[in-house]
């Protein structure tokens, strides 16, 4: 009678770094079930072996954004990553803070600068209780209007795009993938105010067409199509300006 091996016995390779000292890695070897998530194995590390390790996460579901870190040197989400899909039994899971953040501690980065330019862009990250969008259909459903409390239709601002992005890894103040994509959708007709932000130095013409942006985000997004449109948009303003 064959048996299936329910329990892998597998190493978690930690990135560590608290306030001036360096960064290392801590290893912790565990038990787990393959079709476990990485972020279960995390959370296990916290609660049964360091207390101080920090990380971020909040819906389990791929719905907050908070979990993106880089597994085995890939962005992903790690509530949706299962153990199986990045080792194998007496394998070793290598655990990394997303790039092109400051760390703030461990796994934790600092998106502030980010939320900032979501918000620039018309995407605000978080809408005061008294704009009474609860509960108000029209609203949320006119998605890509221009008004003021949409956000990017399906980013759930996790920042993968910008960890992945080899402009934003060489230059801190490029826009970066999620907030010109954020741009794209608010749309330079309906806000052209956007057309100074985009169309300059560190906006859209940064971009290589690395794609590598779309290949790692976790939602509907495809950040790098955007961007080609935005840049489509620009042009279009342009030659309407030569025509006035
Ligand atoms: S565009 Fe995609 S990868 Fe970038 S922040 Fe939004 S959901 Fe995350
Ligand atoms: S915990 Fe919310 S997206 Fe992973």
């Amino acid at each position: 009678m064959s048996t299936t091996k329910t329990k892998w016995t597998v190493n978690l390779k930690v990135y560590r770094k608290k306030g001036q000292k360096a960064p290392y890695y801590d290893q912790f070897t565990m038990e787990v079930d393959p079709d476990e998530y990485v972020l279960d194995a995390i959370e296990r590390i916290w609660a049964f072996h360091d207390r101080s390790l920090t990380f971020r996460h909040a819906c389990h579901h791929s719905t907050c954004g908070a979990c993106g870190m880089l597994v085995n040197g890939v962005e992903k989400l790690t509530c949706i990553t299962y153990i199986r899909d990045v080792v194998e039994d007496g394998g070793t899971i290598v655990i990394d803070p997303l790039r092109n953040f400051p760390i703030i501690s461990d796994l934790v980065v600092d998106m502030s600068l980010f939320f900032d330019r979501m918000e620039m862009v018309g995407q605000r990250q978080v809408i005061p209780i008294a704009e009474e969008i609860v509960g108000s259909s029209q609203k949320a459903q006119s998605a890509g209007n221009g008004k003021e409390y949409l956000r990017l239709s399906d980013c759930i601002e996790c920042g993968m795009c910008i960890s992945a992005c080899p402009i934003a890894a060489t230059n801190p103040d490029y826009l970066g993938p999620a907030v010109l994509a954020g741009a794209q959708q608010s749309g330079l007709d309906k806000k052209p105010e956007l057309l100074q932000i985009v169309d300059q130095e560190n906006g859209l013409w940064r971009c290589h067409s690395a794609y590598e942006c779309t290949a790692v985000c976790p939602s509907n997004v495809d950040p790098a199509w955007r961007i080609m449109d935005l840049r489509r948009q620009v042009t279009s303003q342009r030659f309407k300006r030569l025509f006035r």
